[in-house]
């Protein structure tokens, strides 16, 4: 259990971050989130919040998409965010959780004329799916949809969706979920974004296919063009193409970087990691943890400040 949160805007001792029964977001899912991680490196006895600016500038779009106006600016959020972990003095892993939701104590579903709240906790965190190499399952369950419930913005009701499609892979024997568009088109993952590689070629869908536009996918992309020189592309992914992929990978804060080795009981490539993934994969874990000088920018160090690598507003 964390020792402190932000709440109401301040930090407190995490035990006076309550929230009531009535509480609109607890009811009616009208909230967003994000989750971050920080790395810990121990040679440098320093933690790293990874891409820490770029999940508060998405943060703030969410909020807005769900009417919002939360009254503090991504580089507030993110200053708060270094004060309340080196408060909780981790020194490994760790995943926050930034909250923000429709706080008022009320009946009635709707977006307006409701209060909002922003909370923030942050947790010491490992592995989010328990293997490198995942076998995933297409889900029978279908992404929700731009016009129904926008997929681009994190809203906490919205992870509904994504619960539905974990549970039925983890019954099924899958480790994880791969959801289909309402035109059957390849989405993403409960949780994740996702990349195949066809003939040399890094393949994901494009925004507009009803995924998170996820800050791990943006780095893929570029680490893939200038680290290892490949071609990506955004283009929508038919169901059978995961078939007779090369290699695929599911990428995500939570799930970092990760192997598909099968796809419905079918061997993806050779059925074990792929030389293009693993590179992707080795790559990320050394730039998250500050390894990568080029990098260094997208990591903010908690415990010494170094200016030079405070992302900019
Ligand atoms: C539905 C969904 N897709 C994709 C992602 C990956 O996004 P990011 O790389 O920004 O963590 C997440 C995780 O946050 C997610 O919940």
């Amino acid at each position: 259990m964390p020792k402190y949160a932000f709440f109401k805007g301040s930090i407190v001792p995490n035990e006076d971050a309550k929230i009531s029964i009535m509480t609109h977001g607890f009811n009616y899912g009208t909230g967003c989130f994000e989750g971050i991680r920080a790395y810990w490196n121990p040679s440098e006895e320093q933690l790293y919040i990874f891409k820490l600016h770029e999940h508060y500038e998405r943060f703030l779009d969410s909020s807005r998409i769900l009417l919002m106006n939360l009254p503090f600016t991504a580089q507030r959020l993110a200053e708060i965010t270094v004060e309340l972990v080196r408060k909780e003095g981790y020194r490994e892993d760790t995943y926050i959780r930034p909250v923000a939701y429709k706080a008022d104590e009320v009946i009635g579903v709707r977006l307006h004329n409701l209060r909002d709240e922003i909370a923030i906790f942050a947790v010491p965190f490992g592995r989010y799916i328990d293997t490198e190499e995942a076998h995933a399952g297409v889900s029978s369950w279908r992404r929700i949809d731009d016009n129904s419930v926008p997929a681009r913005a994190k809203i906490t009701g919205a992870y509904i969706n994504s619960a539905f499609a974990k549970t039925e892979a983890m019954r099924n024997g899958y480790d994880e979920a791969i959801v289909l568009t309402q035109d059957g088109h390849v989405s993403e993952g409960s949780a994740e974004n996702i990349f195949i590689v066809r003939d040399g070629v890094l393949i994901t869908p494009p925004i507009t296919d009803n995924i998170l536009e996820g800050i791990t996918r943006t780095v893929m992309m570029e680490l893939a063009r200038k680290e290892l020189g490949l071609q990506v592309m955004e283009r929508p992914i038919d169901r059978t193409e995961l078939y007779v992929a090369d290699e695929a990978l599911l990428c995500g804060t939570g799930v970092q970087v990760v192997a598909i080795t099968q796809v419905d009981h079918r061997p993806v490539g050779t059925g074990t990691i792929g030389p293009i993934v693993k590179a992707l994969r080795d790559l990320y874990f050394d730039v998250v943890r500050g390894r990568v000088r080029k990098y260094l920018g997208w990591c903010t160090p908690v415990y010494a400040d170094r200016p030079e690598a405070m992302p900019v507003s």
